[in-house]
């Protein structure tokens, strides 16, 4: 039985709802450990476009699934997110859809602060999504957090919410000239959401391990990417949790041998969202025809996206830090076109070439992409669906990917749709 993470390794945004979706075909359970509704997985299943934030995408498969203790939840981005897949006719009744008693839970004020904080940081803000995800876990740690335990027993929510109403109210107007918590309005909604949600609520550990133990296979969805990790990314320019895979076992409540196997998402090109350095980013009309071609805008928040090469010192940084054991390919077919394409294979920092990603992000804003330059392909690659079928310089370009990372690909994605995909080595077989 295999029990599969899919991370991303590069700044989030790799397409990992796709290869998500496309996984929960063979899993039983699919798994959310991190992150909030600053994610967003855009899916097309027979031409019908979804997106989601919160809800794992193996709910499309009508798998059963689960939101980890490690995610912070805006329930009412949740509901709406609920209501809409409803009406879209899919089964998100609470035998399918079960929320961690742990997770905890994104307040009024935690998406006040957030912004509240950017505009008052000016040309040196993080340029987060403005969900609130940061001050969410920031309370979390600060142990001021509400959990769906706290949410969904209403004299518990009422009292903790009077005991931190104080110091909010007094960083909200004082320090961010901000309104003030209004906590019998906070307390109203907030009963109805728990109302809404109570049949969700889960023990996800217990309920976890018994999949376990009962041969299930479960896939966990990581969000994000590796290189927006608190710890390992470019912080502060990062989210505010841990991306990496091994947060699937604190982020849900299992321990880290019931993990078989850990699947890198990877664009066939760089991009990011929000500030930060990036080394290989594209300034010129290249970095331009690959966003477009690419369509890429934000799912949350329909920002642009930056663009540049593929960068495999950012690619082998996810590989120790997550321990990848194969990589996903995807958005292959947007590279076609190009006379030539470039890998970024190392950095050049003051005559020095340096390989390890740099944890210092002043040396890595200094670092200058070195380039091995690889011949492109003109043919439309959408349909075919054997590695073996794929033009010369196509397979090329990918040898090329893992002898760089030495690790291989499982599956190249050439297309948004679910069926536009080459499996080379599916991670749930053979385990
Ligand atoms: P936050 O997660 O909203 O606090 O934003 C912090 C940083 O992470 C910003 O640069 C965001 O653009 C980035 N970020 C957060 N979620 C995603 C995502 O799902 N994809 C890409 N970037 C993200």
């Amino acid at each position: 039985m295999a029990n599969i993470v899919i991370v991303g390794t590069q700044w989030g945004d790799e397409g990992k709802g796709k290869i998500v979706d496309l996984l929960a075909d063979i899993a039983d359970v699919v798994v959310r450990f991190q992150g909030g509704n600053n994610a967003g997985h855009t899916m097309v299943v027979n031409g019908d476009q979804f997106i989601s934030h919160l809800v794992p995408s193996g709910i499309l498969q009508k798998k059963i699934c689960y939101i980890g203790n490690g995610v912070v939840v805006d329930p009412k981005v949740l509901i709406d997110e609920m209501e809409y897949l409803i009406r879209r006719g899919i089964d998100v009744t609470p035998q399918k859809l079960k929320i961690s008693a742990l997770a905890h839970i994104i307040m009024p004020y935690h998406g006040q602060i957030d912004i509240a904080r950017e505009a008052l940081k000016g040309k040196n803000k993080i340029g987060t999504t403005g969900r609130g995800i940061g001050p969410c876990y920031e309370d979390k740690i600060s142990r001021q957090g509400f959990r769906f335990v706290e949410l969904i027993d209403s004299s518990l929510f009422k009292e903790r919410l009077a005991a931190i109403a104080d110091e909010k109210n007094f960083y909200l107007t004082k320090y961010l000239a901000s309104t003030p918590v209004d906590v019998q309005a906070i307390t109203d909604v907030f009963g109805s959401y728990a109302e809404r949600l109570a049949p969700h609520v889960a023990n996800v550990s217990v309920e976890l391990y018994q999949a376990i133990s009962a041969g299930k296979q479960i896939l966990f969805e990581g969000a994000q990417g590796t290189h927006l990790d608190i710890d390992h990314g470019t912080y502060p320019f990062v989210t505010s949790s841990n991306t990496v895979a091994g947060n699937a076992c604190c982020g849900s409540g299992i321990g880290p041998k019931h993990i078989t196997g850990v699947m890198g998402i990877v664009k066939a090109y760089t991009t990011r969202v929000g500030e930060g350095p990036f080394p290989s980013e594209l300034f010129d009309d290249i970095g331009d025809r690959i966003q477009q071609k690419g369509a890429e805008f934000g799912a949350t928040t329909g920002r642009k996206r930056r663009c540049g090469w593929l960068d495999t010192v950012v690619l082998n940084n996810a590989v120790r830090l997550n321990g990848l054991t194969s990589l996903a390919i995807t958005k292959l077919d947007v590279l076609g076109g190009f006379d030539t394409l470039n890998i970024c294979t190392g950095y050049l920092y003051k005559n020095t070439k340096i390989t390890d990603f740099p944890p210092n992000l002043k040396t890595l804003s200094e670092c200058k992409p070195i380039y091995e330059t690889l011949p492109g392909w003109s043919e439309d690659i959408s349909r075919i669906r054997c590695r073996d079928d794929l033009p010369r310089n196509t397979r090329k370009y990918l040898s090329r990917i893992e002898e760089l990372t030495q690790t291989p690909i499982g599956i190249i994605s050439v297309g948004p749709g679910r069926d536009e995909t080459i499996v080379v080595q599916h991670p749930f077989s053979g385990a």
